[in-house]
């Protein structure tokens, strides 16, 4: 880890997407108060996290990712969590049957509330005003004293995300998260018509379970198939709230970001030697580097450096998103980097920020079937290179929006207006998001018998 790394050093690095605090004075209180909270993650789970992702990078687990693309205050109760939380146990299930390897199940949430912003500015009918980057930092509303940065949101995101993160722990670990029960809610799914091709692997899943009472393997002797681990993540964009959040590690000495369990880095905000970087190479946390169609190979190379110069497996994740049709152009160079630097990472797929388009309806939209092709695209160039597609890593919510078109319940351009309730990008609703684990699931199935074929 960093010798010497202070938790302050960022301030001396060049900043960008970070807000400019009009009142210094109160943002201090903030900053003050915060850092008396008590953190909101343990680093001894932080540290088993990255040994669940180091098994990830070896191909001995598969990592799930997922949630909001931004949490909001307005949006906030026990429902949301509980219907995020549900779809993606459903979708790790699936996931686990075609993987046969555990899925390391990692929420965007508790902490996800910073956005970066292709603009600094938003016009509307001729009025601009700053965008809007998320409620830990601006409001939603198009007025001018909602834009305006407030130190004083950080407290309430702090409060919400103990609050959600308090249920989370709750539902991992007090009967809600049961195998049984998890497989039971599938069948909403899998009953549709339109849905009878995935059928077949609720149903073999089915058997499996089945077979295990039979053999006496139950809820109540196997404790795995009644609780779940369950981790958070989010941008770590917002290097104020990150900084008071920042803890030493008793056992270890060692800093530890006291924010969530992984943190991870935006494609807006990985320069080298910039602030962002500067935070995250000093904690002892999971770090996620998201690489976009602009890293280059040189890039990569000194970030891996940076941010993992002991090169411990379980520490880095590379998550990439370049678009469907674009990921041949570009993650084959930097799986070469990888490999010619014998650098320990996950490979994971973020299929959906470089697919997000303006619909006819003038919504921003991402087509399921883009978002399907490029993790296609993805596997194919691990497949091609002997390397390991070790997760995935989504935009979703738990319930039935429509934000994003396409999947068997086909949400058209026409149907975006009815449910589009997100704070910032489109995200997969719950009926898109277990299909895609379905179609993930044949691909990791797929190149598992491909994988055995050629040992034969
Ligand atoms: C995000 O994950 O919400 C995001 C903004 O992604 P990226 O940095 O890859 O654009
Ligand atoms: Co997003």
């Amino acid at each position: 880890m960093a010798e010497g790394w202070k938790k302050s050093d960022w301030r001396a690095k060049p900043r960008v997407q970070m807000p400019d605090y009009p009142d210094a004075q109160a943002l201090n209180g903030v900053e003050e108060t915060l850092g008396r909270m008590p953190p909101l993650v343990f680093a001894g789970e932080a540290r088993r996290l990255r040994s669940e992702l180091a098994k990830a990078a070896r191909g001995e687990a598969f990592l799930l990712q997922g949630g909001d693309c931004a949490e909001s205050f307005a949006e906030f109760g026990a429902d949301n969590i509980r219907d995020t939380f549900k779809v993606m146990l459903q979708m790790a299930i699936v996931l686990t049957w075609g993987a046969k390897v555990p899925v390391v199940k990692l929420g965007r949430m508790a902490g996800q509330f910073a956005k970066p912003r292709s603009a600094a500015t938003e016009t509307v009918n001729g009025v601009e005003l700053p965008s809007y980057r998320g409620d830990i930092i601006n409001g939603f509303d198009f007025t001018e004293g909602a834009r305006v940065p407030d130190p004083a949101r950080m407290l309430q995101a702090y409060t919400q995300a103990a609050a959600s993160l308090n249920l989370l722990r709750a539902f991992s670990t007090g009967g809600y998260a049961d195998i049984h029960r998890v497989h039971s809610w599938m069948a909403g799914f899998t009953d549709e018509p339109a849905a009878a091709r995935y059928k077949k692997i609720a149903e073999r899943i089915e058997d499996a379970m089945d077979f295990m009472t039979a053999a006496g393997v139950t809820s109540n002797t196997a404790h795995e198939l009644s609780s779940v681990d369950f981790y958070t993540s989010h941008e770590a964009l917002l290097l104020e709230y990150e900084e008071a959040l920042c803890r030493t590690d008793t056992t270890t000495g060692l800093p530890v970001a006291g924010s969530g369990h992984m943190i991870w880095i935006g494609d807006r905000t990985r320069q080298p030697d910039g602030a962002h970087v500067e935070f995250c190479r000093g904690v002892q946390n999971p770090i996620g580097l998201k690489c976009g169609p602009s890293t280059t190979a040189e890039d990569l190379k000194v970030l891996m450096h940076k941010l993992n110069p002991a090169n411990e497996a379980g520490r880095l994740t590379l998550i990439a998103r370049f678009g469907a049709g674009k990921v041949a152009d570009h993650l084959p160079r930097l799986i070469e980097t990888v490999k010619s630097e014998g650098a320990n990472v996950v490979w994971s797929c973020d299929p959906m920020h470089g697919n997000t388009i303006k619909s006819a309806s003038g919504y921003k939209t991402r087509p399921f079937d883009s978002v399907l092709q490029e993790v296609r695209e993805f596997f194919a160039c691990h497949n091609e290179a002997g390397t390991i597609p070790g997760g995935v890593h989504f935009e979703m919510t738990g319930k039935d929006v429509t934000e994003c078109t396409g999947g068997v319940r086909a949400v058209t351009d026409e149907d975006l207006s009815s449910r589009y309730h997100t704070a910032c990008d489109p995200r997969l609703n719950a009926s898109q998001a277990l299909e895609l684990a379905f179609l993930v699931a044949e691909e990791l199935s797929n190149r598992r018998q491909a994988v055995k074929d050629i040992a034969v």
